[in-house]
């Protein structure tokens, strides 16, 4: 089968009711990012980070998926598709997707502040963390989230399935953060790159080669007409 790789941001979720972050209603513009997305902003204020991440898990919980994350589990029947998403809500996952890697860390897991392997996920019916509560080796809790300025652990992994695809697919992300955005360069020459957006994105690479102006549960369908007839 012909390897289907996607890039996925908020936006796939935006349908589903989840806040993007950039434009207008966006998330950086109702929060500051140093003061919930950064290490600096965990070691002045956690309590707030905390709240940030409880508030946004519990936004996620109420959530379904929309068409757009269906639609990608539909291609598992014509392709071999791996999801790489930007989104830490778990929507691809509750679709159906069944190989997905998060660039930026999943919302339902929490961590030691000292030790990154030390990971559990929260259970649905108990999961805001708050100050005071401790990993097993009894350091603070915090998201298991990717902040700005922190590595991305599983980039190279990233790297490796772009540099597999036949076909790539964006959907729902404005391309601004790297290292996700320069994920483009690996895509091999002559891949097609179909990008789904209802808004125009700046292509970095120059690499994509058809563009979907519609939003992802639309364009997702319009997609799966398009790549039937490959
Ligand atoms: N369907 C598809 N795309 C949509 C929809 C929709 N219904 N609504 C909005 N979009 C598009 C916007 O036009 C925009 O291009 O989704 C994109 C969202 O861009 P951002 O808000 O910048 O989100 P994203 O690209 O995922 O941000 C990347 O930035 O803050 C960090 O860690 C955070 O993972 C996030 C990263």
């Amino acid at each position: 089968m012909k390897k289907l790789v996607v890039l996925t941001g908020a936006g796939i979720s935006a349908e589903s009711g989840l806040a993007v972050f950039r434009g207008s209603n966006g998330l950086w513009g109702k929060y500051r990012v140093d003061d919930v997305a950064t290490i600096e902003g965990w070691y002045r204020n956690p309590e707030l980070v905390l709240q940030f991440y409880n508030e946004r898990r519990s936004e996620a919980l109420k959530t379904e998926p929309n068409y757009g994350h269906i639609g990608l589990v539909q291609l598992e029947k014509y392709f071999d598709v791996k999801v790489i998403t930007q989104n830490v809500d778990e929507l691809h996952e509750r679709a159906g997707s069944k190989n997905v890697l998060h660039l930026h860390g999943r919302l339902m897991w929490v961590r030691s502040e000292k030790n990154e392997s030390l990971r559990f996920k929260l259970p649905e019916d108990d999961c805001e963390i708050h100050i005071g509560d401790k990993a097993s080796d009894g350091a603070q809790l915090r998201p298991d989230i990717v902040w700005f300025g922190e590595a991305v652990p599983m980039f190279e992994s990233a790297i490796e399935w772009v540099e597999e695809a036949d076909i790539f697919v964006i959907i729902g992300t404005s391309l601004n953060v790297y290292p996700a955005a320069g994920l483009l360069q690996y895509v091999k020459r002559g891949v097609p790159v179909y990008l789904i957006d209802p808004n125009p994105v700046n292509d970095p690479y120059g690499k994509v080669t058809t563009y979907i102006n519609m939003v992802a549960s639309e364009g997702v369908k319009q997609l799966i007409d398009e790549l039937k007839l490959r």
